[in-house]
Parts: C-alpha cells; structure tokens; sequence
C-alpha cells in the first residue's frame, strides 16, 4: 500500500514538475502533428505531374461539394459550382496561351476570384496589382512581372488611361471590366465572357506545370526603390494556405476577409486557405470599420482575418450593447500589439486569436498556436531542426549587421534583439525577386557563420524569450508599414525630388502614439535660393503617391547628414520625429483640408500625440 502511495505521489510530482518545465508540451505535440500532415501532403502534391495547384484543390472541393456556398458578397451567395463555372467563362473568353502572364488590376470581391481561377485553369500565372498604385509605379510593377495582358476593374479605368499609351507602345494587351468607351486600345472583356460557354477548358492546357513553375506574382515594397514583384512558384504558393489549418479553422467556418486580396495575406491564406479548408468566406470591397460587426452577425461570420490595423481600428470605435453579439471565434493574423490584443478580447468576447509571422517573400513562418499575448510566433523543436535559423546582431546606424573581426555574424543572447536571418536551403529556397537581380541579392546574406553559407536576410528585428516565444520588433532598411502596406522609402524619395525646389529628400517613418506603423516623414533640403512651394508639394504628391505613402510630415533640412559611406543618417532624425519642441527647422504637416502642407504648430502636435487626429 505504501509502495503504490509512493509511486502515486511520484508520478504526481512529475506530472506537476514537467506542467511547470514544459507548460506547453500538449500544445507543441500537437501541433508539430499537424505540421508534419501538411509536410506529408505537400510531399504528394510534389511527386503528382502535372503538380497538383490550389486550382487543382478547388476542382476537388468543387465535386465534393457543388453547391455550399464559397463567396459571401453584399447580397450575393455564389457556390463553389459556380464559381466553377464562372470561371471556366473567364478561361473561355481570354484563350490566352498557357505561360502567359497576365496582370490583374481588381478590386476585392467575386470577379476577381473568377478572373484568377479562370487564369489558373488556362496555365497562366497571374500578377497581383497594388490598386492604389498609378503612373510611374503601376508602368514599373506591370513591366517587372512580364505580363502582356492587363485585366482592370471599371473603376481602374482612369489610372489604366494614364499609363495606356506606354502599354500599347510595349504591344500589351488592355482589358477593361466594362465599358471601354470608344478608347483606343481598350478593350472591354465583360461581353466577351457574358457570351462565353461555362463549360471547362482543357485540362490539357496545364500538362507542363511542376511544382516549380512561376504560379503567382505578389508585390513587396522591398528594401529600397520601387516595388518588388515576388515570383511565387506554385509549391510556394502551397507555402500559406495551409494558415487556416494550422491556426484552427474547421471545415464548417465562415472566414471573413477583410484584407486587400492583392496581398499574400488576403489571397493566398485567406481565399486559397478558405479553398484548401473547402469553407464559405466572406468579401468586402473594401474594409469598413463601421461595418465589420455587422457583416459578421449579418452572414454568421466565425473566424476572421486580420492585421493590426484593423483590430486597432475596431478597438478604437465607441462601445455598444451590440459588442458582444457575434458568432466569431477565432481571428488570425498578424501585427497584432499586446495592448490591442487584451482590449480587443475585455471588449468582443473570448475570442481565440492566433497571430502568426509569414512574408510573401520570406521563406520561414511561426504561429503563435497557444495565444501567448504579444507574441508572433513559437519556434519549436521542429523548425529549429528543419529551418536553421538566427537573430543576428545589427548596427542601425551603419544600416548592416555587425560582423566580429573573421567577418561572421554575431547571434544575440536570448532576450535580445536581432535580425532574423534563415539559411537558405534546398527545403527553404528562395527565389527572389522577378527580373530584379540586385534587390534579389540584397536579400542574401552571405558568410553568416560559415564561409560560402547564404541566409535570407529578412529584414524584421525579433526577440526571442527563454520560452521559446518570438516578438516581432521592428523594420529595418529603407521600408516602414503604415494601414497595412509597405512604404519604400526610396519610391516617395525618388517622387520627392522630381519637384525642382527640393535638392535632396530623406524620407522616413516616424511612431505616432496609437497607431500601428509608422507615418511617413520626408526631410528634405532646398536648392539655392528656394522658397519650400507648400501648395505645389501637395498636388505632386496626390498625383504621384497612393495615399498610404504621402508624407504626412515635411522637415526642412539646412544640409543633408550622410554617413562614412554616403548613406543617409536617419537614426538621429527618426529619433527627433515630428515635435516642433525638439525640431527647430520649419516642419509642415499635410492638410487635405487646404490642398496643401501647412505650418505644424504646438497644437497640432499635442492633437496628434493625444490620439485626437485623424490619419
Ligand atoms: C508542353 O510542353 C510540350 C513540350 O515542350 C509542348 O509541345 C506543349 O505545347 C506544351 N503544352 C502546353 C499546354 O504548353
């Protein structure tokens, strides 16, 4: 009796110790099984030829299940047959030869899923067009995916009008979802596929595609210059849909997207993920933040998709009786902040939130499976094996990680901040960049801790703590985020110094209290003798820029700080941000109000630090 009592007592005490040793050994094991199922099923997919595509997956789910719905848009329920069907029209109005890139300028919403899916069905890869994008950005990030047909919503028509003459010139082909009004080189697609049968096409068109066959081009502000279009192989593509699985979305969820589908996010976890998991998403044009609770009792909504922006967005509305009445239970994500994430959970409800680390040209992913709040991801055991990985030490002044005197790279201890840097492998290939070799190789970082090794410099400032928990810090290199989308600093620069007043233009983002990311700064010099033309600064950046990548502040500087190597020093103006107190040069702030950058006064600082501006 006493020996049992013993043994029971033993076993209690261990149980207990490895509780608090290994709080989360079940969750772990867990989850490694499930990703261990979707390395065993992209194994398959691998050895099947042709290789076996997303397009592939929805055929399948499409037999299985013709007639539950797929896409939720205003009052439309479209099914998975005929969405099917649909885009079997697109596939027969377009014809296009299989390889043929085709770039796509559309708003989020069913035309769209069509147009791509239709796309996939005739083998040829699509490029995802930034609609915020115009002139000389749109031209850059059309030419650099090697596109020769152009598919543009309506509402595009203006800014495909624009940029017309030079796509003719290089002999593209311009489609426009609606009525082509007469233009020249115009020409409208929507009868076209009106008048075409829902019946498929080949499947024969798409005999040649392997896995390593370019399948998608998604679009990166990069380190420096314009954007970046990332060639997504269709393995690759395989990379984020398998999100939704791996954070817990059922079979039997309606998944709400509220991000733009341009995005790797939005398309390839959200809608392909919704296609992998076979469920119901729902569609907006564009995210409202007045409307997303509404649109989530309104269509039963259970899980949602997120980015900082947006939960911050949803915290910051006024409460209501109505707060708590949803069906959601889970939301996935990321750059979600800690102090969102409590409020965002005292005020909706136990919502179960499952914030992840991925970037579309990135080549390793964590998940934060068990919800610890803050942070982005775990690293487990199996990742630590198969990815090798590191969080490097880095000289923000200097713009370049810190090297010891044999040249290698330096690991930061635990609980540090470092720059994550992942070895470049056969199991973790990166492909860079399309027709952009420099940027590609920008990315590369090379005799990290070996001579001859490459790892991808990812560009994220990461902490890790002593539980195996990473913490996303901050940006490094020529980008900041602001609503979601990365600004190249270099494009607003190179935009900035097309105004003949202006010399040399340093652009920058700065932290503004309450929000996500950072608003964007230009400090710039003027040429001799130049007044600062405030009104005229204003229209060329509404003509030049997307919204997102106006400078919200401009700084006059007396001459431009450079460093040893001819760089420009931001550490010390990032630092000095926006405070009149602090910066004694003329300091303007955009006002769409007045047309114009106007005079940043006292108040108008401590409005924007007390939360009460609208950015
Ligand atoms: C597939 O490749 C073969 C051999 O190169 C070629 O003859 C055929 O036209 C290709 N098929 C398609 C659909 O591109």
């Amino acid at each position: 009796m006493e020996v049992l009592y013993t043994v029971v007592l033993g076993a209690a005490l261990i149980l207990f110790f490895c509780f608090f040793k290994f709080p989360y050994f079940l969750q772990d094991c867990r989850f490694m099984r499930k990703m261990l199922v979707v390395r065993s099923k992209r194994m398959k997919f691998r050895e099947k030829t042709p290789f076996y595509s997303v397009l592939d997956c929805f055929l399948d789910v499409v037999k299985k299940q013709p007639h539950k719905p797929f896409i939720l848009y205003e009052d439309q329920v479209h099914t998975y047959l005929q969405v099917d069907q649909a885009s079997n029209k697109v596939a027969q109005a377009l014809q296009l030869h299989a390889g043929s890139t085709v770039a796509l300028l559309l708003e989020n919403g069913p035309v769209l899923v069509w147009m791509w899916l239709g796309l996939f069905k005739l083998g040829c890869p699509v490029s995802m067009l930034n609609t915020n994008i115009r002139t000389k950005s749109l031209l850059h990030c059309f030419r650099c995916c090697g596109a020769s047909v152009l598919i543009a919503g309506a509402e595009h028509r203006e800014a495909v009008c624009e940029v017309l003459p030079d796509l003719l010139a290089e002999d593209v082909r311009v489609y426009i979802l609606g009525d082509a009004g007469g233009v020249e080189g115009l020409h409208s697609l929507t009868e076209k596929i009106q008048q075409s049968p829902n019946t498929p096409v080949p499947h024969t068109l798409r005999d040649n595609i392997t896995m390593s066959s370019t399948g998608l081009f998604i679009y990166t502000s990069g380190t420096t210059g314009l954007p970046k279009a990332t060639l997504i192989p269709q393995d690759k593509i395989w990379g984020a849909p398998f999100f939704p699985y791996l954070t817990g979305v059922k079979a039997d969820d309606v998944l709400y997207i509220p991000l733009p589908l341009y995005h790797g996010a939005g398309l390839l976890i959200g809608l392909a993920g919704a296609i992998e998991r076979g469920i119901t998403v729902v569609l907006r044009r564009k995210f409202s933040v007045s409307q997303f609770w509404k649109d989530c009792r309104k269509y039963d909504v259970t899980a949602f998709q997120y980015i900082g922006e947006v939960m911050r967005y949803l915290c910051n509305t006024p409460k209501t009786d109505t707060d708590r009445q949803h069906k959601v239970r889970l939301a996935i994500g990321n750059g979600l902040r800690a102090d969102v994430w409590q409020e965002f959970q005292r005020r909706f409800g136990s919502v179960d939130i499952q914030e992840f680390y991925a970037a579309s040209d990135g080549i390793l992913s964590f998940i934060n499976y068990v919800g610890k709040v803050g942070a982005v991801g775990r690293v487990n055991f199996y990742q630590k094996k198969m990815f090798p990985h590191a969080l490097i030490q880095y000289d923000a002044e200097r713009e370049e990680p810190v090297r010891d005197r044999e040249g290698r790279c330096v690991p930061v201890p635990t609980g540090e901040t470092g720059l994550l840097v992942v070895k470049i492998t056969k199991l973790a290939p990166f492909r860079g960049y399309a027709g952009n070799p420099e940027q590609t190789e920008k990315k590369r970082l090379r005799d990290v801790f070996e001579k001859g090794d490459v790892y991808f410099n990812s560009g994220d400032l990461m902490r890790m703590d002593n539980e195996d928990f990473i913490y996303f810090q901050d940006r490094i290199g020529d980008t900041f985020r602001w609503k979601g989308e990365n600004v190249a600093t270099m494009e607003v620069s190179d935009v900035m110094t097309m105004l003949e007043f202006i010399e040399d233009c340093n652009v920058y983002g700065v932290e503004v209290p309450g929000h996500e990311g950072r608003i964007g700064m230009a400090a710039v010099t003027l040429k001799e003798g130049r007044e600062f033309e405030a009104k005229e600064a204003f229209i060329h950046v509404c003509n030049f820029l997307p919204v997102y990548a106006r400078p919200r502040f401009i700084r006059i500087l007396e001459s431009m700080e450079l460093t040893g190597t001819f760089k420009q020093v931001k550490v010390t103006l990032v630092k000095e941000g926006f405070n009149p107190e602090v910066i004694s040069q003329p300091l303007y702030v955009l006002q769409e109000s007045s047309h114009s950058y106007v005079p940043l006064t006292h108040s108008d600082y401590s409005m924007i630090i007390a939360g009460q501006t609208c950015f």
